[in-house]
C-alpha cells in the first residue's frame, strides 16, 4: 500500500489528505464540520471520481453524527438537505451520485433511534472506502493480464491512489503490473491546467520508485510517433452504457491518437463509475471550471490581464477509440452496448425492479 492515506475516519473527523498542496506539502486537514467536507470537494482539496465518492460518503456520515436532534424524521430531512449540498459539488464524477445513492438507502431503512441510524450510515460509508480500495486491487490484477512486459504506458490526471480510497485505477494497473516484475515504465502527462499528473502522479511514482518520466501534454503525440509508447491506460469520471467515457480533458486527444498509432487505449475504473441511466458520452454534464485556472500557474498570470479563457474539465473518448474498459468485475470490449450491460447486469435488474 501507499505510505499515505487520501481520504479516512479518525472518529469523529473526515480526514483528507490536501491534494491542492502536493508535491511540496503533505498536509492533512480534519473536518468535523460536513460544509467543510464539501467545500474540500468543491475546491480540489480531494479530487479524483471514486475519492469523490468515498469523501461525499463520509462527509454524510459525519452529517448524520453531527446532527443535534433526537427526532429521526427530522435528522432525516437534515440529512437529505446534506445529500442535496454534497450531489452540487462536482457534477462530472457519477461516483458522487453513487456514493451519496448508497448512503440515501440506508438512511431509509427502519431505525429505532438517531443514534443507531447514524451509526449504520458511518458503517457504510467506511465500508464504501474499504470496497473501493479491495476493488482497486482488483481492477489492477486485471489490468496488469493486458500489460506486456518492458511496455512504456502513458497516463494522464492522476488516476491513482490519491484518486481513490488507495491504490488506484490506472494507476492501479500500473502498480500491480509494476510489483508483477514487468519491468514497465510510465509517461506522465503533465496535465494541464491543473497539473494532476506533474503534481500528484509523478508523486505517487516516485514514492515507490516506479521508472517514471514526466512531459507537457503536447509531448504524447510525438512519443507516440516515435514509437516510445506502446499503452495508454486512463481512468473515468463517468462511463456511458455505449462505451463512450469521460475523463480528464486531454484524454479524448489521447484516445484518437492511440487508435491513429494502433496502441492500445485502456480505461480503467469501478463500476460506480459506470452510469446506468447513462445511455451515450453526449448525456455526461462536463463541469467548466474557473478561467483562472488556464490564465494562471499557482496564482501567477501567464496571460494579458483581461484575457479570456475557457476551461472545461472534462472530455468524451468515444467508445469506438477505446480498446478495453477495466473493472473489478473483468474486462468490457467492444461492443459495449452488451459487455457493460453484463457487467452491470445485478444493477440494470435492479433498477427495471424498482421502476
Ligand atoms: O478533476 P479531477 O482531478 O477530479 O479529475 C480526475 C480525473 O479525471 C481522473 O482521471 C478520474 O477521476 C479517475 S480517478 C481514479
Amino acid at each position: 500500500m501507499s505510505s499515505f492515506e487520501t481520504v479516512y475516519w479518525e472518529d469523529p473527523y473526515v480526514v483528507l489528505i490536501d491534494q491542492t498542496k502536493l508535491p511540496s506539502e503533505t498536509l492533512y486537514h480534519r473536518y468535523q464540520d460536513p460544509e467543510g467536507v464539501a467545500l474540500a470537494i468543491e475546491n480540489m482539496i480531494v479530487r479524483g471520481a471514486p475519492a469523490i465518492g468515498v469523501t461525499a460518503a463520509l462527509g454524510l456520515a459525519l452529517a448524520a453524527k453531527q446532527s443535534k436532534t433526537q427526532d429521526l424524521s427530522k435528522a432525516r430531512l437534515e440529512f437529505s438537505h446534506w445529500c442535496e449540498r454534497f450531489a452540487r459539488t462536482r457534477p462530472t464524477a457519477v461516483n458522487l451520485f453513487w456514493g451519496i445513492e448508497k448512503m440515501k438507502h440506508i438512511s431509509d431503512q427502519d431505525f429505532s433511534d438517531t443514534d443507531t441510524w447514524s451509526e449504520a450510515l458511518l458503517q457504510e460509508a467506511l465500508r464504501i472506502r474499504e470496497e473501493d480500495i479491495s476493488f482497486c486491487k482488483k481492477i489492477g490484477e486485471h489490468g496488469a493480464a493486458l500489460i506486456k512486459p518492458e511496455s512504456k504506458i502513458l497516463t494522464h490526471c492522476n488516476a491513482g491512489a490519491l484518486a481513490t480510497a488507495g491504490w488506484g485505477t490506472a494507476l492501479g494497473v500500473i502498480r500491480s503490473a509494476f510489483h508483477q516484475g514487468k519491468n514497465i515504465s510510465v509517461w506522465v502527462d503533465e496535465t494541464r491546467p491543473f497539473l494532476q499528473g506533474a503534481r500528484l502522479t509523478a508523486w505517487e511514482l516516485m514514492q515507490e520508485q516506479i521508472p517514471a518520466t514526466l512531459i507537457t501534454d503536447n509531448m504524447a503525440g510525438y512519443f507516440i510517433q516515435q514509437g516510445e509508447v506502446d499503452a495508454i491506460v486512463i481512468g473515468a469520471d463517468r462511463i456511458a452504457m455505449n462505451g463512450d467515457v469521460a475523463n480528464k480533458i486531454g484524454s479524448y486527444t489521447l484516445s484518437v491518437l492511440a487508435k491513429e498509432h494502433g496502441i492500445p487505449f485502456y480505461v480503467a475504473a469501478p463500476t460506480s463509475t459506470i452510469d446506468i441511466a447513462c445511455k451515450s458520452g453526449a448525456q455526461i454534464p462536463i463541469e467548466e471550471r474557473s478561467p483562472e485556472e488556464v490564465t494562471q500557474i499557482g496564482g501567477t498570470s501567464i496571460a494579458p490581464q483581461g484575457m479570456s479563457a475557457r476551461h472545461p474539465g472534462f472530455d468524451v473518448s468515444p467508445a469506438q477509440n477505446i480498446t478495453a474498459i477495466i473493472t473489478e468485475r473483468g474486462v468490457a470490449k467492444a461492443n459495449y452496448m452488451e459487455s457493460l450491460a453484463q457487467v452491470m447486469e445485478t444493477e440494470l435488474a435492479e433498477a427495471t425492479e424498482r421502476s
